[in-house]
């Protein structure tokens, strides 16, 4: 068992930590600092939290080594990729590998596809919850760069920019596009992409168990400043279950603050 994050070797995605230590940099990966310990720097780095102690001249001992971070924060095949309004796909138009989860479908196309390992955990999530007598469907899966255009343009269109950026990604600045995200749905389509979709069981089991393999709800009730959408009890991201059960424990509702990332609220 793996003693903290900062110290796995893998996670959930069984990718291998890195065999050397690259500084925690913005375009790197980072451990996950809770916000009340550290500061966001400008550049987005964590910044070492303050003793409150006066300096002294006395000689310091040597920085311990940095630890080895888990996974990037910038590669989007990575579960830890953090993509908001200041951070967009790199590249844009990244395409993932791509599976099918055997799971309840209420989408078709590239719409039912996820990355294989958000695939095989929302196979896990499905299974619990069809146990738990919770019915789901997979409402929206990958995302395609030109489909996201498609999606923000209708958005636009129907109900003028303001309001579209703040319920749609632009394209190259989507989850979906990673294929690490979903949107979920209630069994029979109750509610779907609709705010009351939070009152459905699909919603609610979600939200208590979602962690449990590896996913969070990405876009909490009231972070908007934070993560730049409205409440989407519907949109789940995985990030592994020791990451996702670590954010659940300490209270922590988005990446970013997880990651000791600046706020994103708007391009
Ligand atoms: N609805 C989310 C923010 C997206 O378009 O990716
Ligand atoms: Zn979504």
């Amino acid at each position: 068992m793996c003693a903290g994050l900062k110290r796995c070797g893998t996670d959930d995605g069984g990718r291998p930590a890195p065999s050397t230590a690259p500084p925690a940099t913005s375009t790197q990966a980072a451990s996950p600092t809770a916000p009340s310990t550290a500061a966001a720097t400008p550049t987005g780095e964590a910044a070492a939290p303050s003793t409150g102690e006066a300096a002294t001249p006395s000689p310091q001992p040597p920085a311990p080594s940095p630890t080895p971070p888990a996974h990037s924060l910038t590669d989007p095949t990575s579960q830890w990729v953090v993509v908001n309004k200041r951070r967009p796909l790199a590249p844009r138009a990244f395409a993932p590998e791509l599976a099918q989860p055997d799971v309840p479908l209420a989408i078709s196309g590239e719409g039912a596809l996820l990355n294989p390992t958000t695939a095989h955990a929302a196979e896990a999530l499905f299974a619990a919850a069809a146990t738990a007598g919770v019915g789901m469907t997979l409402a929206s899966g990958y995302r395609s760069y030109a489909t996201q255009q498609a999606t923000y343009a209708s958005e636009v269109a129907a109900q003028g920019q303001a309001l579209a950026d703040v319920a749609s990604a632009r394209p190259g600045y989507s989850e979906h596009q990673t294929g690490w995200a979903f949107d979920l749905g209630a069994a029979g389509g109750t509610c779907s992409f609709q705010p009351c979709f939070a009152d459905t069981p699909a919603a609610k089991w979600a939200a208590a168990h979602a962690h449990e393999f590896g996913f969070i709800v990405r876009y909490p009730w009231m972070l908007h400043g934070i993560t730049g959408y409205f409440y989407e009890p519907w949109h789940l991201r995985f990030i592994g279950v020791e990451a996702a059960t670590e954010m659940r424990q300490k209270g922590i509702g988005t990446l970013e603050e997880y990651f000791g990332l600046p706020a994103a609220p708007t391009y």
